[in-house]
Formats: structure tokens, sequence, C-alpha cells
């Protein structure tokens, strides 16, 4: 039997009869050379609140080492799970479960949707404000013991623990070394990084978007609404005593973050019982992206998940008059000139309006989602110090793999610069082919293999990862 190296992630051997069966299956690849863009996503002009902080804006080798961390597992001390885990993409980075199932322990509150976290002019973080920024809120989880349990109590590790296994994963002294210079590992550039891969997290691609470009003030009609739509706008922008509901005071437009200075709403449960109140919440994740593209709403509302559905919400709204203020209840929800009256119809343009805050870019697009396949991910180095800007990126059909002494890649008949790099980062084979070529790896020793593929003249750029056995 020939001895075989064991790569991590990428071959399980099974004896099955004596006969070993080997199945490949590939890991995620970050390249270095073609980064996505963050830093390039633009930000309409219109848009005025944001708690992006001078010292640390979002930048394209910043976010992609955020995103790293955002999805690793590694990051829990049982390698279970990551801030993904409950922040799900799908569900606007929020969790459509009143209790994250990634808690080791039960969290005290429903988990937050983070979409558009970075575009409000409050820059404090969580339902109740306790972290002063998105950069300390970044490592808090972290420390959790019952999120990911690096917290050094009750026999859990400790942060430094994690710190020095970060030094033994391959990718991180690569990714550090490439955002700020050298490869050292800190809980800083760990907090700057994520807090601006979370601040990328925005696209300004709605419907609303579209119709604010067309006119000079929020407050005209737009020319893309319909009826309803116009009608919801004009509610969520009027105060209540001249007969709106007066959402915007708090939930403000056109980012729809929260006002800094809001205090609580008069939902003051908590999820485990009626006993005891939490009248700290002061803070809403943004009023974008509470519905899904496809028209679903991401209910629970609210930090104790009370309200299934929208118009549930808008009922506590409109009910609040009824009831006795609240412990540090906001005053624009209190006293009869802010009593909010909205019969079906208006409820329902509410919700047609807020149905026009939803992009469909947040929830899919590539930049925002885990880098990593089958929980392993190869960190493709820069060559000639030199990032650019990823045009169009493709994965390579390389075949046969596990490789032979001849592979081919599967492209298009165009010219490519071919370059094959072990799994140092060093470039072991360059040169010009043309699609239809085999190419011919008998020389190189076993081990795996990257392999990029840039088109000539053209913006196409492919890669791959091969196995020499
Ligand atoms: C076990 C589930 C869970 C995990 C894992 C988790 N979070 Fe959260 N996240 C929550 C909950 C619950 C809240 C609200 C907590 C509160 O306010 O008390 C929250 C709040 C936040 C907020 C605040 C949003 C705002 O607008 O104020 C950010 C940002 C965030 N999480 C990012 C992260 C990051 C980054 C990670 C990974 C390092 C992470 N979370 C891991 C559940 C989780
Ligand atoms: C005085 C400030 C204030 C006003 C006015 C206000 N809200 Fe809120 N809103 C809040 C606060 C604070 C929270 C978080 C409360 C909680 O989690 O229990 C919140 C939460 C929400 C949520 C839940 C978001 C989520 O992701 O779970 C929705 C939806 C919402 N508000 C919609 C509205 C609408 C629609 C109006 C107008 C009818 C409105 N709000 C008026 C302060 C306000």
């Amino acid at each position: 039997m020939k001895r075989m190296k064991i790569y991590r992630g990428y071959i399980a051997a099974i004896a099955f009869g004596g006969v070993f069966i080997i199945t490949l299956t590939s890991g995620g690849i970050l390249d270095l050379r073609h980064l996505l863009r963050y830093a390039e996503e633009p930000i309409p002009a219109y848009v005025t609140h944001t708690n992006i902080p001078t010292h640390n804006p979002i930048t394209n080798r910043g976010a992609t080492l955020g995103r790293v961390l955002f999805y690793d597992k590694n990051m829990s001390f049982n390698n279970t799970s990551s801030c993904a885990k409950c922040h799900k993409q799908a569900e606007d980075f929020g969790d459509v479960e009143i209790i994250s199932t990634g808690a080791l322990g039960p969290p005290k509150r429903h988990t937050m949707r983070i979409g558009f976290a970075g575009m409000s002019s409050e820059v404090r973080a969580f339902w109740n404000e306790r972290a002063v920024s998105l950069e300390e809120q970044a490592t808090i989880p972290i420390h959790d013991g019952n999120e990911h349990g690096f917290s050094g109590m009750f026999g859990l590790p400790t942060f430094d623990s994690l710190l020095r296994k970060m030094e033994g994963i391959d990718y991180y002294p690569i990714l550090f070394n490439f955002v700020y210079g050298d490869s050292a590992i800190t809980e800083e550039r760990m907090q700057l990084a994520i807090a601006q891969f979370v601040r990328s997290i925005y696209a300004f691609d709605t419907k609303y978007d579209t119709g604010r470009l067309t006119v000079n003030s929020e407050l005209d009609d737009f020319p893309n609404f319909t009826a309803e739509e116009n009608l919801g706008k004009r509610l969520f922008n009027t105060l209540p005593k001249d007969g709106g509901a007066g959402c915007f005071q708090c939930h403000v437009p056109p980012e729809f973050g929260m006002d800094p200075n809001s205090l609580n709403n008069g939902n003051i449960g908590i999820i485990h019982g009626p006993e005891k109140t939490d009248t700290g919440v002061t803070k809403a994740p943004s009023l974008r992206n509470l519905i899904t593209p496809t028209g679903k709403e991401l209910g629970p509302f609210m930090h104790d998940g009370k309200f299934k559905r929208l118009s549930q919400v808008l009922d506590h709204y409109i009910s609040l008059d009824k009831k006795a203020p609240t412990p540090n209840m906001d005053p624009r929800l209190i006293g009869p000139e802010n009593n909010i009256e909205l019969d079906d119809t208006q409820k329902q343009a509410i919700i047609a309006f807020l149905k026009t805050l939803v992009s469909n870019r947040v929830f899919t697009d590539e930049k925002w989602a885990s880098p990593f396949v089958n929980d392993s991910l190869e960190v493709i180095p820069l060559m000639n110090g030199v990032a650019n800007v990823r045009n169009q990126h493709y994965a390579l059909d390389i075949t046969p793999n596990p490789a032979g002494d001849y592979i081919s890649l599967g492209l298009e008949k165009t010219y490519y610069q071919l370059r094959i790099f072990n799994s140092n980062g060093a470039i072991v084979l360059q040169k010009t082919i043309s699609g239809g070529d085999r190419i011919e790896v008998h020389a190189l020793p076993d081990g795996y293999y990257f392999i990029q593929a840039d088109q000539l003249g053209g913006q196409k750029h492919y890669s791959g990862k091969i196995i020499k056995l």
C-alpha cells in the first residue's frame, strides 16, 4: 500500500473490504490577490448617519479578515460554532428562532439582525447598548461562556489560549500579516477586523433607494412607489399629533437605524417569563431588511422575540396609550399627543412601506457569505504584495483530482497565464497555456497545490486546488 499523507479536511480514506476508497472534498479558497469589494460598496449622498469611525474605515483587507473570523468555528472553544451560527445571512444576519441554538447556555435575549448595523448615528451596540462600539462588541461573544466560550471560567479556556490556537492555524498568520503588516494576532486587531466586516454588511439596492434617488426629500412621494407604499411612508414620517405613526423619530430615515437618544418602547419583558423586566432596551436593529426578498417576515421581533408578525408590532405601538407607561419609556410614546391611531388600511400601508426597505444583495452576496467549505479554508497568499479588487472569478473544473501525470482545467479556449503554487505559496510552475491544453504535473512532489489561471487580455480569473498523491 502506498503511504499517504493526510491533508486536513481534504481526504478521507475509508478502509472498505480491504480496499481504500479515497473521497476528495474540497475546502473553501480565499484568494488574497483578488479581493471582494467592501470599501467600494457605494453609499448614496443622502445617507448621513453612519458609525464608521475615522480610525477604522472599511477596507477590503480588513473586512476580508473579519469575514474569516466571523465564520470560523475555531473561534469557539469546542470548534462547533461561529458568529454565523446565530447571525445567519439568509435571515439578515439574525435568527428566526427566539433563542439561537448556537448558544451553549441560554442567552438572555433574541439575536439581533446585524444588516446595516454600521448605518446609524447610534455607535453603541446590543439591545441595551452596553458595548460602547461595534469594535468593543466584536469579541464580547468570544469571551462569553454561553457563546464562543473563551471565558477562562468554570474550566473553559482563556482568550489568550484562543490567540495561541490561532497562531497555529495556517491562514491566520498570513491574514494578519496581510492586513496589519506583521503576523501578530491580538484581540484589538480581531476587533477592528470583525467590526469592519459587520459594518460592511449593507447595500443600498432597495426599492426605497431607487425612489429616494429621484426626489429631493424623504418626504416627497416616490415615483416608483405604489399609492399604498407612499401612504405608508407618509404615516411612518408623520407625528401622531398630525395623524401619523411617528416611527421616524426613533427609526431614523433614510438608513432606519436607531436614534441615539431613544429610551425603551414599552416592551420590557424577558424571554424566560413575566417575573423579571428588561427596561434598559433602547436599541433596535435597522428597520431595513425586516422581511426577506421573497417576502417572509423575519420575526420574531424585539429583544424578547415577543411579536411574530409586523402587524403585532404595530398593534403594540397602537395599544400603548391604554397602558401605564413602563419605567424608562421614551416620552415620545407617552401622553395623548403621542397616541398612535391607525386603521387596518393604514397598518397594511406601513407594512407595505417596510417591504420597500429590503436589500436583495445583503441576503445573497458572496462577500458576506462563508468562505469556508466543509469547515476548511485555504488562503492563497499575495505573491507580489499587490492585491487587486476582483473582477470576475471562477472555480476551475480540474480533472482528474487527485491528479495523475496530466490534468485538464476545463477552460474555454483562449489564452491564460497559468501559475501553480505549493502550499507555502511558492510558485512551482508558471507558463502561458491555451484553454484546451493538458498540463503536465508529473514532476510535482506529493502534496496539495493551488492553481491560478488568469485570462490574458481578459477579466476572468480562475482558481482551484489539486492534490497529488
Ligand atoms: C449564541 C448566539 C450568538 C453568537 C454565537 C453571536 N451572537 Fe451576536 N448577538 C446575539 C444576541 C442574542 C445579541 C443581542 C444580545 C443583547 O443585546 O443582549 C447579539 C448582538 C450582536 C450585535 C449587536 C448589533 C447591534 O446593532 O447593536 C453584533 C454586532 C453582533 N451580535 C455580532 C456578533 C459577532 C461579531 C459574533 C462573533 C464574534 C457574534 N455576534 C456571535 C447572539 C449571538
Ligand atoms: C420612542 C422611540 C420609538 C418609536 C417612536 C418607535 N420605535 Fe420601534 N423600537 C424602539 C425600540 C427601543 C425598539 C427595541 C425594543 C425591543 O426590542 O423590545 C424598537 C423595536 C422595533 C421593531 C423590532 C425590530 C427587530 O428587529 O426586532 C420594529 C419592527 C419597530 N420597532 C417598528 C416601529 C414602527 C413601525 C414604529 C412606528 C409605528 C416604531 N417602531 C416606533 C423605539 C421606537
